[in-house]
């Protein structure tokens, strides 16, 4: 597969879509870079050396970066939704393994350039980081292959305000610039990833399973699960936003719907700020070519992933 970088938060499930891309063959994950989001920059790099030391792959370089939003905002961590530390609660010893010393703005845009134009980059954050990498590299749309962001909501409800989602929300203004960029995007909003759910058994299955790496992945989800089963599903289990659209960038899940669309942000201060507005006027009638479409925007999946992604972890070969 291509050379794959990931932007994330990490984050219960950021950490999630780490291990499973670790542990799906062919995956060439070059570097992971952190933004403030879930946690703060830096507390989500130290979480991501954690679960790619569990997961085996301690080499991949992590560098941290934005701390604070485009408008210099520096937002209080989600620990209602994931937890003390951004993992649910969960601790493992200090990792063993240093930062990368660059600045996460560089080290996209150093792998972007090592990679000869064939980076993917999957971005499930604040789209910070990539719009700083943008203004710091303008040829960076050329030297990158695809990127696929998790974020935003279509037909569905957003989830830090009625219209907005977490990762365009926490970030309008990064997000107009890295969905304007004109490179190849995929969006893979709420519509989606609300709708491809792990239920306690699926967590069980990890519990039972006894790696280090399934013994984490069952214990950080706990507090997941909880936070769910209080405020956005009618049962104990968890959305797989970021796990899901890892599993679209990697080509593992199609999409059984993803038109390609105009999309913009809006960056007002309004009731409507960070809300994804996608022109989806034309979907009745069977999806009209829009010449200024600018994002492939994925409305429905299969509702396999949850179960091809609890096999994946439990695999024990690499
Ligand atoms: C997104 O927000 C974060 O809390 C999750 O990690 C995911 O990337 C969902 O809105
Ligand atoms: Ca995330």
């Amino acid at each position: 597969s291509r050379p794959l970088l990931m932007d994330c938060d990490t984050g219960i499930d950021d950490a999630i879509a780490l291990l499973y891309l670790c542990q799906t063959p062919g995956v060439d994950l070059r570097a992971v870079t952190t933004v403030a989001g879930n946690t703060s920059a830096e507390l989500a790099a130290r979480n991501t050396l954690q679960v790619l030391e569990t997961a085996g792959r301690a080499r991949i370089p992590v560098a941290a970066g934005a701390g604070t939003t485009l408008r210099g905002v520096t937002r209080p961590e989600a620990d209602f939704v994931h937890g003390k530390g951004g993992l649910g609660g969960v601790t493992r010893p200090d990792p063993t393994t240093a930062l990368d010393p660059r600045h996460a703005t560089r080290l996209i845009i150093d792998t972007a350039e090592e990679a000869g134009g064939e980076l993917e980059i999957l971005a499930t954050a604040p789209l910070t980081n990539l719009a700083l990498a943008l203004r710091e590299e303008p040829r960076l749309p050329e030297l990158v292959r695809h990127v696929t962001v998790m974020g935003g909501a279509i037909h569905h409800p957003g989830n830090i305000s009625p219209v907005a989602e977490a990762n365009i929300g926490n970030d309008p203004e990064a997000a107009e610039l890295v969905l304007s960029a004109g490179w190849d995007v995929t969006l893979v909003p709420l519509d989606v990833t609300m709708r491809e759910n792990l239920t306690e058994a699926h967590r069980q299955r990890l519990l039972a399973n006894g790696t280090p790496l399934c013994q984490l992945a069952g214990e950080i989800l706990d507090f997941y699960f909880t936070f769910h089963e209080e405020t956005a599903l009618p049962f104990r289990g968890a959305a797989l936003h970021d796990p899901l659209a890892a599993a679209i960038a990697i080509g593992e899940v199609t999409p059984t719907s993803a038109p390609r669309l105009s999309v913009t942000v809006d960056t007002a201060d309004g009731a409507a700020r960070g809300a994804v507005v996608a022109d989806t006027r034309g979907l009745h009638r069977g999806y009209p070519a829009q010449p200024e479409a600018n994002a492939a925007v994925v409305l429905e999946t299969d509702g396999t992933f949850p179960e091809l992604l609890i096999e994946r972890l439990c695999r024990t070969t690499r």
